[in-house]
């Protein structure tokens, strides 16, 4: 791994346009388990049954039950781990310009980063089913199950949910970012879920680099990454990083 670790610091510093693909991976050295693998919360839950929007339609009390009341629990516990670090210290080196995560935590922006691109939307905000008052996370009150704003209506975080579309700015924004990169970082994601994996190979078209950082191999393994480097994305970034300030 160990020259790996030089070759992506090599890389990076060669970059003037990188951008970042993440996923829950990244965030589980922050306690937030992933959703597919060793740990991952659609092994014990069927997010068809809980994480879909037909379903949260149906029965918005046991999706808030089930899923949403213990995943408003870990994101608000969850701090920035040395991968989102090493992610704003691109930013800050002027080397990485934008995130484009899956993830719904908001640890890039609490890590320092200033142009994170929400592809799955965010659970720092709730909004009303009936009124659309938008209410932030940490005024949410889950005493009674599910959280009702003053009109009465139901609260649902603006997360996107299955069977929903993708906030059209958003994937056009990253569609233009990944075919414009010189550079894509992709960090602890399946790369399973369409369209968000559709950006390394629109990258890898227009001649950009793609580098993986994830404990095991994806489907972009073989024919999309340039390399990958196999570990944890903590660990990964912080040799990266320090390698890289060595290069400057
Ligand atoms: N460091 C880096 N990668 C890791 C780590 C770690 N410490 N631990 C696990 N991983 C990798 C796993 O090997 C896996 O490839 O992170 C990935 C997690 O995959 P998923 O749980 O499928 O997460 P993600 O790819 O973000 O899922 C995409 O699916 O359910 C939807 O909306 C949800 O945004 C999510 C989307």
């Amino acid at each position: 791994m160990e020259d790996l670790i030089k070759k992506a610091a090599k890389d990076l510093a060669a970059s003037k346009d990188v951008v970042a693909l993440t996923g829950a991976g990244i965030s589980v050295e922050s306690k937030i388990p992933p959703f597919r693998g060793k740990g991952g919360l659609w092994e014990k839950i069927d997010p068809m049954e809980y994480a879909h929007i037909d379903a949260f339609n149906k029965n918005p009390t046991k999706v808030w039950n089930v899923l949403l009341k213990d995943m408003k629990e870990i994101i608000d516990k969850a701090i920035p781990n040395d991968a989102h670090k090493g992610l704003a210290r691109l930013e800050e080196l002027g080397i990485l310009k934008t995130i484009i995560t899956q993830n719904i935590d908001g640890l890039h922006q609490m890590a320092g980063n200033t142009d994170v691109i929400e592809f799955h939307g965010t659970y720092a905000w709730h909004r009303c089913m009936d009124c659309k008052n938008r209410c932030k996370s940490s005024r949410i009150d889950l005493t009674n199950i599910p959280p009702l704003c003053d009109c009465g209506g139901i609260y649902r975080p603006e997360v996107v949910f299955f069977g929903e579309i993708i906030p059209p700015e958003h994937l056009w924004r990253s569609r233009q970012l990944a075919s414009d990169c010189d550079l894509m970082l992709v960090i602890g994601t399946s790369a399973t879920v369409q369209p968000a994996a559709l950006m390394p190979h629109i990258a890898k078209e227009s001649g950009s680099k793609v580098i993986e950082i994830n404990p095991e191999e994806t489907p972009l393994t073989e024919s999309i990454s340039d390399y990958l480097i196999l570990g944890k994305a903590g660990e990964v970034m912080s040799s990266i990083i320090t390698e890289l300030e060595r290069l400057l």
